[in-house]
């Protein structure tokens, strides 16, 4: 059967209290409306429609890269409302699908009963058993137990407001039906809105089977609508993270300190991640990859057997085999390290490209630069690369000594094996093979007294 969905992601979200639409606020990095998208897609030949609202062109020019169509609804005038405003793009034998952009961490199983029950000629209607139903729209059956209607809260009386038993307003049917049953639908509600679920009702009426379904995980269909649904809800999505990375034989030492923003694109067997590691974007992870505590790694490619110490950020990088990073070393965007390379601490390295059993263990700066392999940088070795308009290079050739305290004023090339001597500044190349050094000469004055205090 043809799948055609929307997305209803056309309310205010006030109580959000922001700027910023409430479907483009963040779980695990990514977009609450592109969760509940993902899973539509997922669901294999599917056409999506978003319906849109308040804060439309924000949504639509910061997610323009989904692959839906838009429609807007200028008024928020009820769910139905909502659904109304794709009746033309509704095709009479598709299955329809409705999901809420509001609700992210929905499961592909759960959805996929439910197209399932509409495939067959049912509505599937997912449903959930809450202690605390205040707010949603309750299930009604008879005594058979099938489900006779939707009763809204504020339309509730009493007794139906006792029913714990809610529509989560995830639902399937056939298009033709839906078409049928919103053409019926009015506002005479205590809301004065178009509600969806009063296709329930007009479903009973023409004989269709309510099959209804409950998700194996309330978390699954629960909204946003606040500030702390959205940090709950993350808590949540992290956590189902780390269970499928354990799976997958990842070490977390603990689950509930690590989050990952992206994706951990592929990673090799015994990985390590000790306490409140961050991973963001793409990463790749190689073989017994240990990454220490407190280290955030975004959109880079970590070799096998690397080991990163505590306190230390990666972004865009990519760090050959059996390299050692950190503690506190910074590794900035378009750097390549070589194999067993070693970074030590307050290392500072951007745009830099270094060759294989380099070692740069101390409190360096080292920009633009294109370094060989067996060098060795003394500590608060400082590339001077940037002359307050434009970026030069920095070159430095197979093993090379650089001694501490040196800064290397770019552009400039030290050769092959040249040793500097410390605490030079080194503005001209140094040949290969030679010591290199501009220091001022260093004197002692024979019999040289230190000065006393005068007596007053
Ligand atoms: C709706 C259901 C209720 C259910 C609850 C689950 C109706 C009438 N009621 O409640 O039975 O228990 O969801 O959360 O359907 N939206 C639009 N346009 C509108 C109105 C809403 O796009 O005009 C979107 C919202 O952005 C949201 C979703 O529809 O994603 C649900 O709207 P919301 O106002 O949260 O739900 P209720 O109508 O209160
Ligand atoms: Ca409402």
């Amino acid at each position: 059967m043809k799948l055609q969905t929307i997305i209803l992601a056309a309310g205010q979200g006030k109580r959000m209290r922001s700027s910023v639409p409430k479907v483009l606020h963040k779980i695990g990095g990514k977009a609450l409306l592109a969760h509940v998208h993902d899973l539509a897609m997922q669901l294999g030949d599917n056409s999506v429609n978003v319906i849109y609202g308040h804060g439309g062109d924000q949504v639509r020019t910061t997610l323009g890269e989904l692959k839906t169509e838009w429609t807007e609804q200028k008024e928020q005038l009820g769910t139905g409302h909502a659904v109304m405003q794709v009746s033309n793009w509704i095709d009479n034998a598709s299955t329809v699908l409705i999901l809420y952009g509001d609700v992210p961490l929905l499961k592909l199983e759960t959805v996929t009963k439910l197209i399932e029950y509409a495939d067959k000629g049912g509505m599937g209607l997912l449903t959930v058993s809450l202690d605390d139903p205040t707010g949603y729209g309750r299930i009604e059956r008879n005594a058979n137990g099938d489900v006779t209607s939707i009763v809204e809260e504020k339309d509730a009386n009493l007794e139906q407001r006792e029913i714990r038993e809610v529509n989560t307003g995830i639902l399937a049917v056939n298009g033709n039906r839906l078409l049928g049953w919103l053409n019926q639908l009015t506002n005479q509600n205590a809301q004065g809105e178009y509600y969806l679920t009063d296709i329930i009702a007009l479903a009973v009426a023409d004989s269709v089977t309510i099959e209804t379904t409950q998700p194996a995980d309330q978390n699954e269909v629960l909204g946003i609508n606040n500030r702390l649904q959205l940090a709950q809800l993350e808590r949540v999505y992290q956590m189902r993270q780390a269970l499928t990375l354990m799976e997958s034989g990842i070490t977390l030492l603990d689950p509930s300190r690590f989050d990952l923003r992206g994706e951990i694109v592929s990673h090799g067997q015994d990985v390590e991640i000790d306490v409140n590691v961050l991973i963001e974007g793409q990463v790749k992870l190689g073989e017994r990859v240990k990454i220490g505590p407190n280290v955030i790694i975004k959109d880079s490619h970590i070799g096998d057997d690397v080991e990163i110490f505590a306190n230390s950020l990666i972004d865009r990088a990519n760090i050959g085999a059996g390299s050692h990073i950190g503690p506190f070393a910074r590794i900035r965007p378009e750097s390549t390290l070589g194999e067993y390379v070693h970074i030590g601490n307050f290392v500072e390295i951007k745009k830099t490209t270094v060759g294989n059993s380099t070692k740069i263990n101390h409190l360096s700066y080292i920009g633009d630069s294109i370094i060989g392999s067996n060098v060795n940088v003394g500590a608060g070795t400082i590339t001077c690369n940037y002359d307050g308009a434009n970026k030069h290079l920095t070159i430095i050739e197979d093993g090379a000594f650089i001694g501490s305290d040196t800064q290397l004023v770019a552009p400039v090339k030290i050769g092959r094996n040249a040793t500097i001597g410390a605490g030079s500044t080194i503005t001209k190349n140094a040949p290969d093979g030679q010591l290199t050094l501009s220091r001022s000469k260093q004197d002692s004055i024979p019999g040289w007294q230190r000065p006393v205090k005068k007596e007053v």
